[in-house]
């Protein structure tokens, strides 16, 4: 079953840090294989038996989207990696007829998960959604994966009494 998610936001704190690590932007054609390789590692648990997705489905989610902006994705990278390990995108929505941000694909290699990555990208999400003059965030998730609903809860994140809707 979908959970859907959401948080009202407060003004962002100057804390979007995590000592070693970064966070830029989508950067070109190179980032597509790191979002691939991010994605297809870390949800393979969940889409056992589904194949990996390709550049052309990433095109299709994202470049081809009408609400697509490069600067709207972002990569987490550690200074003793060699591609990025972390990534999450935000796309606009609608919460009860309210402009919101909603949070996508947010995903850290297996290998890097528990080290704060996955709270400093939403960090940095929610400090661009909110400087863009979103007030509240969405997210959805699966209401049985476990780690993701407990990661969304311990950042404040609670059921929304209404999906979202597209913006
Ligand atoms: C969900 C996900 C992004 C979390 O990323 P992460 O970098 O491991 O998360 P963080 O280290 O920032 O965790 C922040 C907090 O979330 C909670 N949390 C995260 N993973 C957890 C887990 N496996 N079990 C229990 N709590 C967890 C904890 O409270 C954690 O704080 P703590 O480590 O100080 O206890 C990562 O597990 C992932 O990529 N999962 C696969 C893809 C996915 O489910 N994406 C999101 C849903 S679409």
């Amino acid at each position: 079953m979908i959970a859907h998610l959401s948080k009202v936001l407060q003004p962002p704190a100057s804390n979007s840090r995590l000592h070693g690590f970064s966070v830029g932007t989508f950067g070109g054609a190179p980032d597509i294989q790191h979002w691939l390789n991010i994605r297809n590692a870390a949800f393979a648990s969940q889409t056992a038996g589904s194949r990996p997705w390709t550049e052309a489905d990433f095109h299709r989610e994202f470049t081809h989207q009408p609400t697509w902006r490069r600067e709207w994705m972002w990569f987490a990278t550690a200074p003793d990696a060699t591609a990025p390990i972390g990534t999450v995108a935000m796309t606009p929505a609608k919460r009860q007829g309210t402009p919101a941000a909603s949070i996508s694909w947010l995903a850290v290699l297996p290998e890097w998960q528990r080290r704060g990555v996955g709270r400093l990208l939403i960090a940095v999400l929610e400090a661009a959604a909110w400087e863009e003059g979103f007030r509240e965030v969405a997210a959805e998730t699966r209401s049985d994966w476990a780690p993701a609903m407990r990661f969304y809860r311990s950042l404040g994140y609670r059921p929304a009494a209404r999906p979202n809707t597209c913006a």
